[in-house]
């Protein structure tokens, strides 16, 4: 699997070249079968991404689109932390809510156990796919400065879940208990994107591309789908592509461009 690394002069042509992905992802998707499917992570790169997604209000794909959400803090849905809150706010609010489904994780259920149960229930209650895992057309990730992606941390127990298709995490690291998909169902999918961006997380993108890294997002390997990165040329910066012993094909977009 040779993964497709884009690397663009600043946060906002990243986020650009990303829309159009989708777009053209979910037009091919709506057209093949009706809908798509794509799962949505936190955290703050992608805001800027969701805002310009939903600026395109009028596109008719949207009421084919399936909103999920990779991992939710398990916090209530109002809550400055919740993931469903910043996806609500930066893209299902400015499209008026009118897109074919959002699912987002129970967090009122009585424990993070049981949101994780639940949520899975849906999935395959949406999908169809018991006992198998469900493929999302699309997977959006971003990356931890510590390598992990999703909620799946770094030694967590979570990235050796093998059947169940979310789990809850308890890391004493992080201040809310998580509930994330699990690794087998992000390697299901169709089209796992790395949205990364800034400075910061260059040495971290270096150490993760690396032959025979074994950090929580090195384990990001779809079984049959496409992998992309879109960075930003800071988050590039410390790249060695020596590392990539041809895992990986970079294209740089357009530096001259002002
Ligand atoms: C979350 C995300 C998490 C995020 C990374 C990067 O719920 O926080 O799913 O995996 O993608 O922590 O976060 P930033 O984009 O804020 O750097």
């Amino acid at each position: 699997m040779k993964a497709m690394m884009h690397i663009f002069r600043n946060h906002r042509k990243a986020a650009v070249f990303l829309v159009n992905m989708w777009h053209e992802k979910a037009a091919e998707k709506i057209r093949a079968k009706g809908r798509f499917t794509v799962a949505l992570s936190g955290g703050k790169t992608p805001e800027a991404l969701y805002d310009l997604l939903g600026k395109d209000r009028e596109n008719p794909a949207w009421k084919g689109t399936h909103i999920f959400l990779v991992d939710e803090r398990f916090v209530p849905h109002d809550h400055p932390d919740s993931n469903y809150r910043m996806v609500r706010e930066h893209l299902m609010e400015p499209l008026g809510w009118k897109i074919g489904s959002m699912h987002c994780v129970q967090t009122e259920a009585v424990s993070a156990e049981t949101a994780a149960e639940k949520y899975a229930d849906d999935l395959y209650s949406f999908f169809g796919s018991r006992p198998d895992f469900p493929e999302f057309d699309m997977i959006m990730l971003g990356i931890g400065k510590d390598g992990h992606t999703a909620s799946l941390f770094p030694g967590s127990p979570a990235l050796d879940e093998r059947h169940r298709l979310a789990v809850a995490v308890h890391e004493g690291r992080i201040s809310h208990k998580r509930i994330t998909l699990s690794l087998p169902v992000i390697n299901h999918a169709g089209e796992i994107i790395f949205f990364v961006i800034g400075k910061d997380k260059a040495p971290i993108l270096r150490t993760i591309t690396a032959q025979g890294a074994y950090l929580p997002a090195s384990r990001v390997c779809p079984e049959k789908g496409r992998l992309s990165y879109i960075l930003d040329q800071e988050a590039a910066a410390e790249l060695d592509p020596e590392a990539f012993q041809g895992r990986m094909t970079l294209h740089f977009h357009h530096y001259t461009e002002t």
